[in-house]
């Protein structure tokens, strides 16, 4: 049981739910509203409830699951939506989910009626370790992630490890990626841990970890401005390979898969930027290999790939830009790379596949 100040809000670790029902109860919010997908709705709402006892003073809205979903067609049926139930400026939205729903949900209350109040409690490894906290809400257009959204905080965020127990290992796995990511950008005794660990059994301290250098880097930077960047570490090549995969793959690859897949690829970009040594990037590889599925970035994909990595945040006058390892722990950010670079990299990647 323990907390973590973020920015003017708290990051409530195990402690339950009854700081919310006090922060609801303190800020006499005129409505509240719980904001589900059809899956958590089924598996986490019955958790929440108990948690919250005789607490019932909320309305349900409820959306389809998945990324796919996270778009501004399903934004506009959910602020219809609040419409419909007069909610004014006053209310308050939880979120009840993963990535999907406090990304989505944290956009939908971040606009309505120019901001309403969130609360985030989310209920995957992945939006615990990584989307449901540092105040980045958004949408995808076009497949093409996260394109469109707002930098704004949570009134608060309630992370509980009891809604991972029914978490396929897939997931589980997905959202470990982050947590790898997290000891590679900053804390290579917790990497090392991590590597000794069964991401299976995954354990409240690690989870603990990762929030707490997530929450030190975006404390430092909240807008993004530098510092940041290194959370992105593996999701400049890692985004493309996730959304060229959405549109072409059969089994399309998951967030963390894809990520595993560009922590590889940028690895090999960091070596070639003479920081990274060929024996960490080896451990590195040869770590993440073994965990995730094999996939093969195929040679007539490199381009739209490239296309992808055109349109990255992170980018500035026109240039790709990198957040690179200086070793396992450490992360630099606005690093510039060729072309040439990154296509070695994928195929880098792909003679480890084959390997
Ligand atoms: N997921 C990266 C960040 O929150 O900045």
């Amino acid at each position: 049981m323990k907390t973590l100040d973020s920015a003017g809000h708290s990051i409530y670790f195990e402690t339950g739910l009854a700081p919310m029902t006090d922060i609801i109860n303190s800020e006499k919010y005129s409505k509240v509203f719980v904001f589900v997908d059809r899956n958590t709705a089924e598996s986490c709402l019955p958790i929440f409830q108990e948690m919250l006892e005789d607490y019932t003073g909320f309305d349900l809205i409820e959306t389809d699951p998945g990324e796919e979903n996270k778009n501004i067609d399903f934004c506009i049926g959910i602020w219809k939506t609040l419409l419909d139930f007069e909610a004014d400026r006053k209310c308050l939205m939880i979120n009840l989910g993963g990535g999907v729903i406090t990304d989505m949900g944290g956009f939908v209350a971040s606009t309505y009626k120019r901001g309403i109040d969130f609360i985030n409690i989310p209920t995957t490894l992945l939006s615990q370790v990584d989307a449901s906290v540092g105040g980045k809400t958004g949408i995808d257009i076009d497949n093409v992630k996260n394109m469109v959204g707002t930098f704004s905080l949570p009134q608060a965020v309630f992370i509980e490890t009891l809604f991972l127990k029914s978490l396929p290992e897939r997931e589980l796995l997905s959202g470990f990626a982050e947590m790898i990511k997290h000891g590679l950008i900053a804390d290579a005794n917790y990497f090392h841990q991590l590597k000794s660990s069964n991401y299976k059994e995954v354990s409240a301290e690690a989870i603990y970890r990762s929030v707490e250098i997530k929450n030190e880097v975006v404390t430092e930077d909240p807008y993004e401005r530098g510092l940041r960047k290194i959370l992105n570490y593996g999701h400049t090549i890692g985004h493309a390979v996730e959304t060229y995969s959405l549109i072409n793959d059969k089994r399309p690859l998951n967030h963390g898969e894809a990520i595993a897949v560009g922590m590889i690829c940028e690895g090999f970009l960091s070596v070639k930027n003479n920081t990274l040594k060929e024996e960490e990037l080896a451990e590195v590889t040869s770590y993440l290999l073994g965990l995730y599925p094999k996939y093969e970035i195929k040679t007539k994909s490199h381009e739209e790939l490239i296309q992808f990595m055109q349109s990255d945040k992170k980018n500035e006058d026109g240039q790709i830009m990198f957040s690179l390892l200086n070793s396992i722990g450490s992360c630099a950010y606005n690093c510039r790379v060729t072309k040439q670079d990154i296509l070695d990299s994928l195929n880098h990647f792909n003679k480890q596949f084959k390997a």
